[in-house]
């Protein structure tokens, strides 16, 4: 069953509208807000920037952005979806933000236009994430840098009482939402032998042991996914959100997964 972010205007509404809302919610949660905030804080707010954040959903990441920057920064949210984008420009009608609808294929923008891409959450869904990274050196300019968010979807886990149900499942859930679950282990590598060099970069672990909170909200996203996506047979989808509620009302919930974000600049003389 393919990743359902890689084309999110194929899925039924129902399942569309549970993505756009778990997409909200989770880029509203304090945890996700102060992975967020810490990047974001890194950019120049003194100077206009050009800026595109590629794979911008409902857009809940450049919103966030747009409050911080010089006002006459140029702002793009690009992403494949032309029903996440609507959400984006339902959400932000008073903000001066492009929103892109991208068609599969070179990205339509000329080369250096940006001076700051982001890509949040993104590359774990892209089949060809080394092609892409490409195509951003070609845009990004001499001087710009390339933030990326993303999930280590690989080490992502929500405990029940058997172990090796535990792993069964953990496996099945990151392998129906994540077309490269280990995308940040091979970060360093790609960034490499696409143009970009790796400055620094940040981990964090989000995990939440006794009551659930974005871990419970995750559950519950994935609860509505699970039948429509067929990821498990639907008893076996509704006992695992089951297990997981009644470790959360008492007491024993576990669930814990790692974020990282990679700063990056052009290599020069590079494209
Ligand atoms: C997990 S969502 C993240 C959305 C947003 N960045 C956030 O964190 O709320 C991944 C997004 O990437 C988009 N997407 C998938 N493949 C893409 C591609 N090749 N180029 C641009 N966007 C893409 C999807 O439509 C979806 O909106």
């Amino acid at each position: 069953m393919p990743d359902p972010y890689l084309n999110p205007d194929a899925l039924p509404e129902s399942t569309l509208t549970a993505m756009s809302t778990r997409l909200e919610e989770r880029g509203q949660h304090a945890g996700f807000l102060k992975m967020m905030d810490r990047y974001l804080s890194t950019l120049p707010t003194d100077r206009p920037l050009r800026v595109l954040d590629l794979g911008t959903g409902t857009g809940v990441v450049l919103r966030r952005l747009a409050e911080k920057l010089h006002p006459d920064s140029e702002l793009h949210g690009a992403d494949i979806s032309n029903n996440l984008l609507d959400e984006a420009r339902r959400l932000s009608p008073e903000q001066h933000i492009h929103w892109d609808h991208l068609q599969p294929g070179t990205l339509p923008y000329d080369d250096a236009s940006f001076d700051v891409i982001l890509m949040h959450t993104l590359l774990g869904h892209v089949p060809e994430p080394a092609e892409l990274l490409r195509d951003v050196r070609r845009i990004c300019s001499e001087q710009g840098q390339l933030i990326i968010f993303d999930a280590d979807h690989a080490g992502t886990t929500y405990s029940l009482p058997d172990y090796q149900e535990s792993r069964r499942i953990d496996a099945l859930l990151v392998s129906a939402i994540a077309t490269q679950p280990d995308i940040c282990r091979q970060l360093p590598r790609l960034l490499q032998a696409s143009g970009f060099e790796l400055q620094s970069h940040d981990a964090e672990l989000l995990s939440e042991c006794g009551k659930g909170n974005y871990w419970l909200s995750s559950v519950r996203g994935f609860a509505k996914l699970i039948p429509a996506l067929g990821i498990l047979p639907p008893e076996e989808g509704e006992r695992w959100e089951q297990q997981m509620l009644t470790s959360h009302e008492e007491g024993s919930f576990f669930a814990s997964g790692a974020f990282y974000t990679f700063y990056a600049r052009p290599r020069r003389g590079e494209v």
